[in-house]
Formats: C-alpha cells, sequence, structure tokens
C-alpha cells in the first residue's frame, strides 16, 4: 500500500519530516513567551506531564490512522470508519482539522514574517546598515507597519506554497537534516553566552520551580494547547504525514523520537533565553509575543559575532518555521488534490492565498485593529488560542476516541507493530483509551472558568 502524494524513502526521511513539523516557531518563540506569561515552573511543569500523558498517544495515535488510511485526513478517516463500520462522520475530524491548520497557518507565517525580517535587518547590518539599537523601538515600529507586516508574512507564504506545490518537500527535507542540527547548535552557543552572564541559575529556578500561586484553569487550557501546538497534533499534520510512513516502520519508535527532539529543542530554547532575559534586567514574567525580538537582539548586541550570529539565528528559525507551515498546508492540499479536480500546483495555491488573506486580521491586530478587543484579546490571541488552545485539544480528543475504541485492537496493534511488547501495547491502549481523553476532557472544562 503507498500514498497516490508520494511516499518518505525511509524511517529517517519520515523523521525528519515529522521534526521539521514539529520543530518550529512554537518551540522558540512560543513556548518561551507563554512560559514568561504563566509564570514559568508550574506552567513547564504541566506542559511536560501533557506531553507525555496526552502528546505521546496521539502522536501514535495520528501516524497509526494515516498510515492505515493512506489518504488525505477527511478520507482516511472516511475509509477507515467503512472498514469497522463506524459513522462517516468521522471524516469530521479532518475537516476540524483542516480548519485549524488553515487558522494556525494564518498567523503562524506573520511571525515567521517577523523572524525574516530580523534575519534581514542583521544581514543588512553586516553590510554595514544600522543595526538595532533599541530594540523595543524597533519591533514596536515593525508592528505599527501593517504595510511592512503584510509584505514578509507574503513572503513567507510564497516559500510555503511554492515546496508544497513543486511537491519537493522531500528535497527541503534533506536540507534541514543539515539546517536543524546547525540551529541546535546555535541554540547551545546562546545557552553558553547565557550561563556567562551569571543568570543561569535563576533562569532554571523560574522555569522549573514550581509557584503553585500560579496554577489556574486556563494555565492548564494553555499548558495543553501548547503540547499540541509543538507537536503539531490536534490538526491532523502528522496523521497526513504517516500516510506516507512505509509499512514496515516502527510507530512507537519514530513518534517518541519526534515527540523527545520537539520537548528537547523548546526546554533548551527556554534554557538560553531565560538567562538573557534576566541578565538584561527584563521581568522574566513579562510575557508578550514580542518576547524573543525585544530580549535577544540586546544579548546579540553584546556578544562576539552577535550580528552574524543574530542573522544566522534568524533565519534558520526562519527555516525551521518553513518546514513547519509545509506541513500546515499538507492536509488541506491532500484533500483538494484527491476530492476536487484541482491540481496539486492549484490547490497549494489556493490555500496559500487564502492563507494570506486571513494573516492580515494577525497583521492588522497590531495596528490598524490595535484597539479592537475579543474576550480581552487582540486579535491575533485570540485566533491563536481558539485554533490552538481549544480546537487542537478537541482534535486530539476525537483522534485518541478513534484510534482507541473505533479502530479494532486487532488494526492498532498491526500498525504500531507486531513485535511491540505486550505491556506497550495495553500501556498505549490504556492511556489513549482512558487517560488522554479524561485529561482533555477535564482541561477543557477548565476552558469554562476562562470565560
Ligand atoms: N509544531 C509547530 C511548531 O512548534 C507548529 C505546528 C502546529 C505545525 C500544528 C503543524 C501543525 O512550531
Ligand atoms: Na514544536
Amino acid at each position: 500500500t503507498s500514498s497516490i502524494h508520494g511516499m518518505w524513502s525511509s524511517r529517517l526521511a519520515f523523521v525528519l519530516a515529522a521534526t521539521g513539523s514539529a520543530v518550529g516557531l512554537g518551540n522558540i518563540w512560543r513556548f518561551p513567551y507563554i512560559t514568561s506569561e504563566n509564570g514559568g515552573g508550574a506552567f513547564v511543569l504541566v506542559y511536560l506531564i501533557c506531553i507525555a500523558l496526552v502528546g505521546l498517544p496521539v502522536m501514535f495515535s495520528e501516524i497509526v490512522i494515516g498510515r492505515r488510511g493512506r489518504m488525505s485526513p477527511v478520507n482516511s478517516m472516511r475509509e477507515l470508519a467503512d472498514d469497522v463500520g463506524a459513522s462517516r462522520a468521522w471524516m469530521g475530524l479532518g475537516f476540524l482539522g483542516i480548519l485549524a491548520g488553515f487558522l494556525i497557518l494564518s498567523f503562524y507565517s506573520v511571525v515567521a514574517g517577523w523572524t525574516l525580517h530580523y534575519g534581514f535587518l542583521y544581514l543588512k547590518e553586516l553590510f554595514g546598515g544600522a543595526g538595532i539599537t533599541d530594540p523595543n523601538a524597533t519591533f514596536g515600529a515593525l508592528l505599527a507597519n501593517a504595510g511592512e507586516l503584510t509584505f514578509w508574512h507574503g513572503v513567507f507564504m510564497v516559500m510555503t506554497v511554492g515546496v508544497v506545490a513543486l511537491g519537493v518537500e522531500k528535497g527541503l527535507e534533506r536540507a534541514v537534516g543539515i539546517l536543524m542540527p546547525v540551529l541546535f547548535v546555535l541554540l547551545l552557543i546562546l545557552l553558553l553566552y547565557g550561563v556567562s552572564t551569571g543568570h543561569f541559575m535563576d533562569a532554571v529556578a523560574f522555569m522549573f520551580k514550581p509557584d503553585w500561586s500560579q496554577v489556574s484553569g486556563g494555565m492548564i487550557v494553555t499548558a495543553m494547547g501548547q503540547a499540541f501546538f509543538t507537536l503539531s497534533l490536534g490538526m491532523c499534520a502528522i496523521m497526513t504525514y504517516g500516510a506516507y510512513l512505509p509499512s514496515h516502520v516502527h510507530v512507537p519508535k519514530v513518534g517518541t523520537a519526534v515527540a523527545l527532539s520537539d520537548t528537547a529543542v523548546a526546554l533548551i530554547a527556554g534554557l538560553a533565553i531565560f538567562p538573557v532575559i534576566i541578565a538584561f534586567g527584563i521581568d522574566p514574567g513579562s510575557g508578550g509575543a514580542g518576547l524573543i525580538f525585544t530580549s535577544l537582539p540586546l544579548a546579540f548586541a553584546e556578544m562576539p559575532f552577535g550580528i552574524a550570529y543574530g542573522m544566522a539565528f534568524f533565519l534558520l528559525l526562519s527555516v525551521a518555521a518553513w518546514t513547519s507551515a509545509i506541513s500546515l498546508m499538507e492536509p488541506a492540499v491532500a484533500y483538494l488534490v484527491e476530492s476536487t479536480n484541482l491540481s496539486r500546483k492549484s490547490a497549494a495555491l489556493t490555500v496559500a492565498v487564502l492563507g494570506w488573506l486571513a494573516g492580515l486580521a494577525s497583521v492588522f491586530s497590531f495596528n490598524i485593529w490595535s484597539e479592537v478587543s475579543v474576550g480581552g484579546k487582540s486579535v491575533m490571541d485570540a485566533i491563536e488560542f481558539l485554533a490552538a488552545d481549544i480546537m487542537l485539544p478537541i482534535g486530539g480528543l476525537l483522534t485518541a476516541i478513534f484510534a482507541g475504541w473505533v479502530l479494532s485492537k486487532t488494526i492498532t496493534r498491526e500498525e504500531l507493530d507486531d513485535k511491540m511488547h505486550d505491556w506497550a501495547f495495553k500501556g498505549w491502549l490504556w492511556l489513549t483509551r482512558i487517560v488522554t481523553p479524561l485529561l482533555i476532557l477535564v482541561v477543557m472544562a477548565g476552558i469554562l472558568g476562562v470565560f
């Protein structure tokens, strides 16, 4: 069995693609800023618990469903529901995923545009241009300039649609196999710089010493949403990539590898960024989506080779965002190719144009709509909240119920791996059937407390 959209050439190709999807702005932009907004330690702990008890089981479930269905999420769900005699309404999970992915893509591309813009600011500085002397002013000026934001958002969307339309993801993934380790090394260098500031242990304390007074329904909702967001789960992205996974690959092994690498990158990013924040006298709890853009340039201005470093950091972060955005687009494109007579190119272009237009809402939320508030949030925050904190967990809940209860144990056992130990399979089944759905439901109930 193979997918009409092509197949990954090997286990490594899948791991690279899925890791490329997982590791992105979620780790280096979103994780530090929401950790900051939620007061550190207790938030990180809840996030890690969600990764282990909800993220991993859903990761396995998505890969299993995708690989068994071998199609876009909508059609894989229809196929599998038919196979086991369940209702075709399960296709709704695929549509929900496509919608969530589309909403995420819209603001993700805007933020990726910020990183591109910063990469080019440093590139210009390298060639004698004016540097970032006042990071707050630079970031504020960028947000105020709707034209500039729209431009970089557009550049990023063109980069993304280019790869998806040409179907050259695999070529990119190979390049990413080199570029992502470089980004990781850059984070380690920043970590060393952080240690040299003498504030490393303060950062460790902020990130890992739980302050229980910070625990609230809203905080737990955010932590769970971030667990889904960072692992690319709950919107059928990993499911879609699973459809291109060769049959002989051991799902638990690759799923765990992806989750572990993503978590490692997020924690190291935090440990690299928070010492800098603290060293420059910024309150680590001051939060805000601009956190890395207003704090890191302070360090880059003082580090040896800081300008070149800053350029490499932001450009490689853009590449990480690029491989994630591709996976945000893929479920919708795969569905359109299967179920309409659009070609891959037209399907990708359609999704990109609509995503770019939808992204304007996030662009405007910093300037012409800066006064607009949706339930106390800016327009972009509201889209982020709806997509990441609400739609992804609902998608994850449906995924777990389908894989755990609707699919037969023979099917899931076969897909997860025949040679899997009995205790491991039972453990997955117990988490997927009981623990994961219960936790998601309880946390979703906490949303009621948010309003
Ligand atoms: N996981 C990506 C990140 O951390 C974002 C993403 C979410 C990608 C959902 C695909 C699907 O940046
Ligand atoms: Na991530």
